[in-house]
């Protein structure tokens, strides 16, 4: 079959490759479309790598039809339409395997490319603003990167709860497109980020963020913090966290929360429930999955190109 893989040079390309090994509790997909995770592109560059244990490959979201079944996987007919999260990765290819667990059926009002873009972002969004930061009607949050896969479901599902928004982008383009998705207030990061917060909420601070950039602005989140309130981390796109001292949460009673898919990996009834909840707001119209952009999987590397270069809005899928 054919697969992308990373050149001598560092290349991402279409090369020849086995098909996948399928484990009895596994099923085979037929790639149609695969997002592309930020996380796509630190495996690329070895972020994960570690010689004792199976390194996750890229592609981890990805819609198709199922072709082969393993012998304990009952759940799905060979040519059924599904989309798939797979914690393994492999889906820049023509065939990915994923546990029986973490495949489900492509709802009728979605097409692949929604499958494939929607998988890992929406069920990321749901479980950090339902369960790890819990936010409530009336509160103030602030998203990091709200113009990005994750961002802008976050904004949309912020917004859904009843919260006030602040979004932060890079980029004016991408700050326009934020305010149709439930924004408040959408800046940029050079645009004096913690005082335009604090005028905002009158001094106050918000009470939740969402931060999948970390990098050296991640200690400012404290500085725009109500009392008790939480910063839910769950990435580092802007790269390593400068040192806190955990004893500054204690003061304002701040709370430190993070959160990887991988913790909800082995109980699919999570799962499934974050996606009924959220197809029924796909369905009613009230959510939307933002695609920005779409490119064959051959061109795997310009995709990344373009996400390295913080020049996406939304998501980006590569179509097999
Ligand atoms: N914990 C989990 O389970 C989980 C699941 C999914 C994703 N994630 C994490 O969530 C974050 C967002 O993932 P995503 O796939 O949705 O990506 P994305 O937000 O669509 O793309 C990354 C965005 O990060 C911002 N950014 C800030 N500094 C950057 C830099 N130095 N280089 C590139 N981009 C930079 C850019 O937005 P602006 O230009 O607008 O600032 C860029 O568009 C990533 O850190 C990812 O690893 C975590």
């Amino acid at each position: 079959m054919k697969k992308i893989l990373v050149s001598d040079k560092g290349d991402l390309v279409l090369a020849d490759a086995p098909r996948p090994e399928l484990h009895d509790d596994e099923v085979e997909i037929k790639v149609v479309a695969v997002g592309v995770n930020f996380a796509d592109v630190k495996i690329r560059f070895g972020y994960y790598s570690d010689k004792s244990r199976r390194n996750p490959e890229m592609g981890s979201e990805v819609a198709g039809f199922v072709s082969r079944a393993g012998r304990d996987a009952h759940r799905f007919a060979v040519g059924e339409k599904v989309f798939a999260v797979s914690h393994w990765g492999g889906g820049y290819a023509e065939y990915m395997v994923a546990p029986e667990h973490s495949v489900f059926r492509l709802p009728v009002h979605l097409s692949f490319e929604e499958g494939a873009a929607f998988a890992v972002t929406a069920q990321t969004a749901y479980h950090l603003v339902h369960s790890v930061a819990k936010v409530e009607r009336g509160e103030t949050v602030l998203v990091h990167a709200a113009a990005g896969g994750v961002g802008t479901m976050l904004t949309q599902l912020c917004a859904l709860q009843g919260a006030t928004v602040i979004a932060l982008s890079s980029a004016d383009w991408k700050l326009e497109k934020l305010k149709p998705l439930g924004a408040t207030l959408a800046m940029k990061y050079d645009d004096d980020v913690v005082g335009q917060t604090m005028r905002l909420t009158r001094d106050e601070g918000v009470n939740a963020i969402f931060d999948g950039n970390g990098g050296a602005f991640f200690p400012n989140n404290f500085k725009m913090l109500a009392l008790r309130g939480r910063v839910a981390l769950f990435g580092n796109s802007a790269g390593d966290i400068p040192p806190i001292n955990p004893y500054q949460l204690v003061y304002s009673s701040h709370q430190l929360l993070g959160f990887s898919m991988r913790a909800i990996a082995a109980t699919p009834e999570r799962y499934l429930d974050a996606y009924r909840w959220i197809f029924a707001r796909l369905r009613s119209g009230e959510l939307k999955i933002e695609i920005g952009h779409r490119f064959k999987l051959e061109e795997a590397d310009k995709a990344h190109r373009l996400l390295m270069s913080r020049g996406n809005y939304g998501k980006i899928v590569l179509l097999a």
